[in-house]
């Protein structure tokens, strides 16, 4: 049995931030996603799992708009998004931070945030795009390396700075797939740390993660990927103990 949970922030009766209704998505012969249904509150925290090659990151390119599913609807905000490029979802407030971080690695750290403030944004904003990256920035604890390299930047910090270049278009929903991998426990609790703030903010987030400490932390939320199916969609404890969840993570 599914169950459906609204986040502690999110009234009943709200209407989704997010609905996906039948994600099909094929790449060849082969079914990545198979009708995958997901709806979330405004200001939720839900954790998508699922073993390697289940169809996680092709389902949020799905919700993005990297990929075009061949069957089924997503929703943003009540507004069908399906067939909009990925920019303008992102103006639209739906933004996704990547699993490997590729910064512009000749520009400086806050010209990092510059640039996607440049296209993510539909008007510049208020008190300049300087002191809004300088903001950003701050809000992530790298305001002191503001004009250095990110070639100086420690693993940890490149995946802050790869979240803060996901806040420059103020996502309302923020997609962050696997931002934690190869970090150490107090660099994974700093990232975890980190999501916390910007769900306090009012963020609503996807969190895609191996590391089930920080998952079990995180989320109010669990979905489950298996094989392009949607196997579970529950309260975290619940989730993780059904017999099907167990099977799919002890048959990786
Ligand atoms: N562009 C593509 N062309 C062909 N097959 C693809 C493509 N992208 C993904 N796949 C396949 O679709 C399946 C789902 O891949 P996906 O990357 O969504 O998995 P995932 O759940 O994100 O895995 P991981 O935990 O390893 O990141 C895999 O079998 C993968 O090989
Ligand atoms: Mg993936």
């Amino acid at each position: 049995m599914q169950r459906h949970v609204a986040s502690g922030r999110a009234q009943s009766g709200d209407p989704p931030i997010l609905e996906a209704k039948g994600v099909t998505k094929r790449f060849g012969g082969f079914v990545a996603l198979d009708g995958v249904d997901f709806a979330m509150a405004p200001g939720e925290r839900v954790a998508l799992i699922g073993p390697n090659g289940s169809g996680k990151s092709t389902f949020v390119n799905c919700l993005s708009g990297a990929l075009t599913p061949e069957a089924g609807s997503v929703r943003f905000e009540g507004r069908l998004v399906t067939g909009m490029p990925p920019w303008q979802r992102a103006r639209a407030g739906l933004v996704r931070s990547f699993q490997i971080p590729r910064p512009f690695r000749r520009l400086s750290v806050i010209e990092n945030i510059e640039v996607p403030l440049n296209f993510a944004l539909a008007e510049p904003p208020p008190g300049g795009k300087a002191q809004r990256a300088l903001e950003i920035l701050e809000s992530i604890g790298l305001g002191a390396k503001a004009y250095g390299s990110p070639k100086d930047l420690s693993q940890v910090e490149l995946r802050k700075l790869e979240l803060g270049r996901a806040l420059a278009a103020n996502p309302r929903l923020l997609i962050a797939d696997e931002a934690m991998a190869g970090l150490s426990d107090s660099e994974v609790d700093e990232i975890v740390d980190l999501l916390e703030r910007l769900n306090a903010q009012g963020i609503a987030i996807i969190l895609i993660e191996h590391i089930m400490r920080a998952v079990m932390r995180f989320s109010q939320r669990i979905i489950v990927l298996v094989a392009g199916r949607k196997i579970a969609d529950g309260l975290p404890g619940e989730v993780m103990r059904q017999d099907e969840v167990e099977r799919a993570y002890l048959g990786q």
